[in-house]
């Protein structure tokens, strides 16, 4: 055995305490730390041909990476739409890396078994006790997934098996949507259908959300050809929310598979005065649910549901003699791209066995005040106003002088260069913009008065 391995297996314990403390000292001083660390750009580093062992590796590594690293898991981070990790989470993505455990197969394990039980509670927290589920990686992937069964379907309206016969086989796929995410996008790329089969449907007046009227219409106009339809509970600028259910009822008149990107919005079917925007949900086809946004979960965690299995299977079948045939209960390795699958369930496992939907409603609500607070301190003294309603958990914010895209991103540089907070810029129709987004169980009040303290400085030295 290397020198280096030997010494670092016989020297176990120790080093794994001397890890902890580094752990506890990262987490504990969280709040502390510059929120943002804009990146360096370093030439190569040469490869250690001889490693040092990890006591070593420990210490260049909090002395020459850690330091430039965010405090992205900590309260003051607003950027993207960026969840924070519960200690319960934390302990559980330890124990995914300590186990390692490939979720794949039930051959060896019950790791898959875990993931199932915590796939059927995520359900839950959305009403989706119809629909069966896989861990994916991020919301890019479930949406990726979900639009890969959506392409299957379609050709099987159509009388071609797409994974079978190939995309090739397929004529024009129509797809339909208000306000995609730009990961709807990427998959249409991804998957063959491309980027140009994407119709943009008008949406509400002064809305996000997709006016449902004529969605119909651009339905009607297709003459009865499927099509795929993307709703959107959740858009990312200002958190508008399609109208599930109408959507829904549009199947009876048209034929389309729905697909609901709820990466982030269908959290709001936890807090009861919000439930209602993701009405609707459980008719979708297929769902995207992304866990390391609002459920507080490390990068990278995300389900997919869908209430198609055989069609799934169909896509995203692995067959090989040394291999599970997918009979009974597939196993993963049959429903999603990846064969090899970290247990990323584990994390999700803890954080709802310790603290229960009541713990996860609780983070959902408190997020919610903290944006709807943001909304008012921004706004109190007329340098800034709000560029959208506060919906849910994003405020999305201007200047009230000029918003221009240089001032715009002089003021990102500015927030980010405070170290008080993070927050990240937009356009929102044509007009250059800024998100604050809320999804950290660390975030209380006084945090949103520093940040708004932060930001309002910046302005104000802006002019
Ligand atoms: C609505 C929506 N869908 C999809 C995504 C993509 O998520 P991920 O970065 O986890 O792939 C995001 C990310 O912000 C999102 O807000």
């Amino acid at each position: 055995m290397d020198q280096n391995l030997a010494g670092d297996l016989a020297e176990l314990p120790a080093l794994l305490d001397a890890v902890r403390e580094s752990a506890t000292e990262l987490l504990t001083g969280l709040a502390a730390r510059p929120v943002a660390r804009p990146a360096k750009e370093g030439g190569p580093e040469p490869l250690p041909e001889q490693g040092s062992g990890l006591r070593a590796a420990l210490a260049l590594f909090r002395e020459r990476w850690e330091p430039q690293f965010s405090a992205s898991a900590g309260p003051r981070y607003f950027g993207f739409v960026t969840g924070g990790a519960t200690p319960a989470a934390v302990a559980g993505d330890w124990l995914t890396a300590t186990l390692d455990q490939n979720a794949m197969s039930g051959e060896d394990s019950s790791a898959a078994e875990l993931e199932r039980r915590t796939v059927e509670w995520i359900g839950q927290l959305f009403g989706l006790t119809g629909h069966t589920g896989a861990f994916v990686s991020g919301a890019t992937m479930s949406n990726f997934v979900g639009l890969a069964m959506a392409r299957e379907w379609l050709g099987e309206q159509l009388g071609v098996s797409v994974a079978q016969a190939g995309v090739g086989a397929l004529g024009p796929v129509p797809v339909l949507s208000g306000t995609p995410h730009s990961s709807i996008v990427k998959s249409l790329s991804m998957l063959g259908i491309g980027r140009d089969s994407l119709k943009y449907v008008p949406t509400r007046p002064g809305r996000e959300a997709v006016d449902v009227r004529r969605l119909a219409e651009a339905l009607d106009a297709l003459d009865g050809h499927p099509a795929i339809v993307v709703a959107n509970a959740g858009t990312v600028n200002t958190v508008d929310f399609d109208d599930l259910r109408a959507i829904a009822a549009l199947r009876q008149r048209y034929p389309f598979w729905l697909h609901v990107d709820g990466a982030f919005g269908a959290f709001a079917a936890l807090d009861p005065e919000h439930a209602e925007l993701v009405d609707g949900l459980a008719e979708a086809d297929s769902v995207c649910v992304d866990l390391h946004k609002w459920l507080n979960v490390p990068y990278d965690a995300a389900v997919q549901f869908s209430k198609h299995r055989e069609l799934q299977l169909r896509v995203f079948l692995n067959s090989a003699a040394y291999l599970s045939a997918p009979t009974g209960t597939p196993d993963f390795g049959h429903l999603v791209p990846e064969n090899s699958r970290r247990l990323r369930a584990l994390p999700a496992w803890f954080s709802l066995t310790a603290y229960g939907r009541d713990g996860h409603r609780d983070i959902v609500r408190r997020n919610i005040a903290c944006a709807n607070r943001l909304g008012e301190l921004l706004t109190a003294d007329g340098l800034l106003r709000l560029a959208a309603p506060v919906r849910l958990n994003v405020v999305c914010f201007t200047l009230a002088d000029r918003p221009t895209p240089e001032r715009i991103a002089a003021l990102t540089a500015s927030i980010a260069g405070s170290g008080e907070t993070f927050v990240t810029p937009t356009v929102y129709e044509g007009m250059p913009a800024l998100r604050a987004a809320f999804s950290n169980w660390r975030t209380t009040a006084d945090d949103v008065d520093r940040a708004a303290a932060a930001i309002t400085a910046a302005a104000r030295a802006l002019g």
